[in-house]
């Protein structure tokens, strides 16, 4: 029976080599509380391990709960997202908190189906919540799974089309003992053993199995279709200071950075807005310009200062500048503002 054997010497290799994380359960352990495995998994769909490891521990420290994250100020969750990206998801989350407490007691849906219903649940979370804090063999698939089974498979059709034969790989794999630490030894083993470039090919418990490696080259797959030019967007960023303060306000809720505090920034549009879009009628000086990639364009902001003269110059919040750390600004104007810091004791 090949799909057990698989599964078998994949959770061998998981009982020695598994990472130790804040969010797990050691193999073969008991659940982990769901709250920290939605949490993790969460921030883990858009981002590395390392770079997770301190919002978790930073999220879980505020909000210990379910309940506490339901009950926090959403501008203050949206500000301790900073710099995780895909803003979106802090509100889903927070939302998905507030549906939890508010529709099922506090407690979290146990299968798959049900956690789907959530705000911000889509199947890669509702199958490994599922899987790894209620046991259920749920077919989890993110981008380690998917190399690893295009790999164990030598799927020659690409991404994104290859994604229902990947599924089905994964589902026959998927034991009905231990689901969740099969679901997390894929993630793992594509993590640190079936890596993008440089497999380590020689650790693998999977080698013999594997028929990327027979072919000579298995950091061939997944296969990908051209990567389209991101189109460029244009985009100003004004530092607006007063009294050792500089002037923020909050992006609206839809749209890019949506809900986020921010330098005011106009449109981003095709050709450089220039001063189009001012919070005030002030002397700028140019700072320079920042550059941002997000998933449908790359954006070239100018950043520019100036100084107002009266509180009333501009809509928005004076926000202390010694403490702009604190203001939880997205990485875009985190970047802007310390250009801006940079380059005002230059100008004026
Ligand atoms: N990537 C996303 N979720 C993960 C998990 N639970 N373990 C390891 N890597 C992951």
């Amino acid at each position: 029976m090949p799909d057990l054997a698989i599964s078998t010497a994949l959770l061998g290799w998981y009982d020695d080599k598994a990472r130790s994380l804040p969010w797990r359960a050691e193999p073969g352990a008991p659940a982990p509380d769901p709250y920290r495995v939605w949490l993790s998994e969460v921030m883990l769909q858009q981002t590395t391990v390392a770079a997770v490891k301190p919002y978790f521990e930073m999220f879980t420290k505020k909000w210990p709960t379910v309940e506490a994250l339901a009950a926090a100020d959403s501008a203050d969750v949206m500000a301790a997202w900073a710099g995780l990206g895909y803003y979106a998801r802090a509100r889903n989350l927070h939302a998905c908190a507030q549906t939890i407490v508010a529709d099922h007691g506090g407690q979290f849906p146990q299968t798959e189906a049900e956690l789907r219903e959530l705000p911000g649940i889509g199947a890669y979370i509702g199958a490994a919540v599922a899987a790894i804090a209620f046991g259920e063999p749920a077919t989890v698939v993110d981008a380690n799974v998917e190399r690893v089974i295009t790999r164990l498979h030598a799927i020659e059709s690409a991404l994104p089309k290859a994604r229902a034969e990947i599924r089905s790989h994964t589902q026959s794999y998927t034991p009905a003992g231990r689901p969740g630490d099969f679901a997390q030894a894929m993630m793992d083993l594509g993590a640190t053993i079936c890596t993008t470039r440089n497999p380590d090919c020689p650790d693998c418990p999977l080698r013999q199995n594997c028929a990327a490696e027979r072919t000579g080259n298995p950091e061939r797959f997944p296969v990908k279709l051209p990567k389209k030019v991101k189109p460029v967007r244009h985009g100003t960023a004004f530092w607006l200071e007063r009294n050792g303060a500089v002037l923020l306000v909050r992006r609206p809720d839809s749209g890019m950075l949506g809900g986020m505090r921010a330098l005011p920034s106009g449109e981003w549009v095709d050709t450089a807005p220039g001063f189009a879009e001012a919070p005030a009628n002030v002397k700028w000086a140019a700072f320079g310009t920042v550059s941002h990639v997000f998933t449908h364009f790359a954006l070239e902001l100018d950043v520019v200062g100036g100084h107002a003269l009266t509180d009333g110059d501009a809509e928005g919040e004076w926000w202390p500048i010694e403490t702009i750390e604190e203001a939880g600004l997205p990485t875009l104007f985190a970047k802007a503002a310390t250009l801006a810091i940079a380059q005002r004791e230059n100008v004026e």
